[in-house]
């Protein structure tokens, strides 16, 4: 790769660099004022994801206001839920609520097919922010993994234990993989459409594999986000497209991850036993500082910070990111601090 390849790309093919490109979780979110101001204008979370231009607004306010090394397209990953008629709603304090969630059997086989041409809402959001962000900024794409959207297909809602799904799976185990495989296509098709419409990377999100064992883990979710990552990389359209497995907290070792093929593996904050030297050469790594630390001193932040890059400091493919989300209790002066204080280093 030569000198005017984004950072981000570089670490994404394995490189050894001596500033890492820096992009965080979340980047755009409640913590900003300026989001705030936006999103007071509107009532429902998914009427502001379908409006385009205002998904491009608010991908590029943390770049203009921390000077990152990646955009991520402003959207949720609930949209492939909405588009299969389940009926996204986000309530304020609650969060996300189906009025048509999976309750049966008939839900699944019923279901209508996934059409991608329902979510141009979100192509064009892609197209506006490439059109806006400076040519050296690549934008990142993303879906929820097959296994995290049915887990809030099939609850209807957040939940601590998702013990309502893990019921139901137990219960109509063959036609929860069916669900499981329709949801893996309708990714495949998304992603595809988000690449077509000018994203660089994509980041798959697991936010649920805390919840299941380690068996769990390998039949529900890493086998079809590995047939996933599969159907890209043959396709002709994604096949050089850099993909980010993120996994919340996941009940396996460090080669299951690396197992997925993911491009990259996005650690978890706690993660801290994931073996580089297992990764080194196959996997770029992102991550992983606790979001939590950010509430803390400039001098705890600091140590935690430093901490990090010293452990990644030789690890061919780094990218500085936290270990989950930014949370909207953060101070934005503290992630432009940490942002500084990175590539200082
Ligand atoms: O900069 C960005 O990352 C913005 C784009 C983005 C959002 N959601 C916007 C959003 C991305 C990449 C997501 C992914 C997402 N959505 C995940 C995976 C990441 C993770 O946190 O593990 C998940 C699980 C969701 C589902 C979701 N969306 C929930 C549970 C909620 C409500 C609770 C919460 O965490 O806020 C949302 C709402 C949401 N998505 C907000 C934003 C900015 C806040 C909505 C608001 O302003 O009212």
């Amino acid at each position: 790769m030569n000198d005017s390849t984004p950072l981000l790309l570089k670490a994404l093919n394995k490189e050894k660099l001596d500033i890492p490109p820096i992009w965080y979780m979340r980047q755009a979110g409640r913590y900003m004022p300026e989001y705030r101001v936006v999103r007071s204008k509107f009532k429902n979370f998914l009427d502001m994801c379908k409006n385009p231009e205002v998904c491009c607004e608010l991908a590029l306010q943390p770049i203009n206001a921390f000077n990152l090394d990646a955009a991520i397209l402003f959207s949720d990953i609930l949209t492939i839920p909405d588009a299969f008629g389940l009926g996204v709603e986000f309530i304020e304090n609650e969060g996300p609520v189906f009025n048509n969630p999976i309750e049966s059997i008939d839900d699944i086989n019923n279901l209508i097919p996934f059409d991608p041409d329902s979510l141009s809402y979100v192509y064009e959001a892609v197209t506006n922010i490439k059109d806006a962000l400076p040519k050296n900024i690549p934008l990142i794409g993303f879906c929820g993994s097959p296994w995290t959207l049915a887990a809030y297909s099939i609850e209807g809602r957040s939940s601590k234990d998702f013990n309502k799904t893990i019921n139901f799976i137990k219960k109509y185990k063959d036609e929860s993989h069916f669900f499981l495989s329709r949801l893996s296509d309708a990714c495949f098709l998304y992603l595809r459409k988000q690449v077509q419409a000018g994203v660089d990377v994509i980041q798959i999100f697991d936010s649920w594999a805390n919840i299941l064992n380690n068996q769990e883990l390998n039949e529900l979710s890493f086998n079809y986000i590995k047939s996933l990552i599969f159907a890209l990389k043959n396709d002709p359209i994604t096949a050089n497209i850099p993909i980010i497995l993120f996994a919340r907290d996941p009940k396996c070792n460090s080669d299951a991850l690396i197992e997925t093929s993911a491009d990259c593996i996005s650690l978890y904050w706690s993660m801290n036993d994931f073996c580089l030297e297992s990764a080194k050469g196959l996997t770029a790594l992102q991550g992983n500082l606790n979001p939590k630390i950010l509430l803390e001193s400039k001098e705890i932040i600091k140590k935690e910070v430093h901490e990090i890059l010293k452990k990644f400091k030789d690890f061919p493919g780094y990218i500085f990111n936290l270990g989950h989300g930014l949370t909207p209790d953060i101070n934005p002066e503290m992630v432009k601090y940490l942002t500084e204080i990175v590539r200082e280093y």
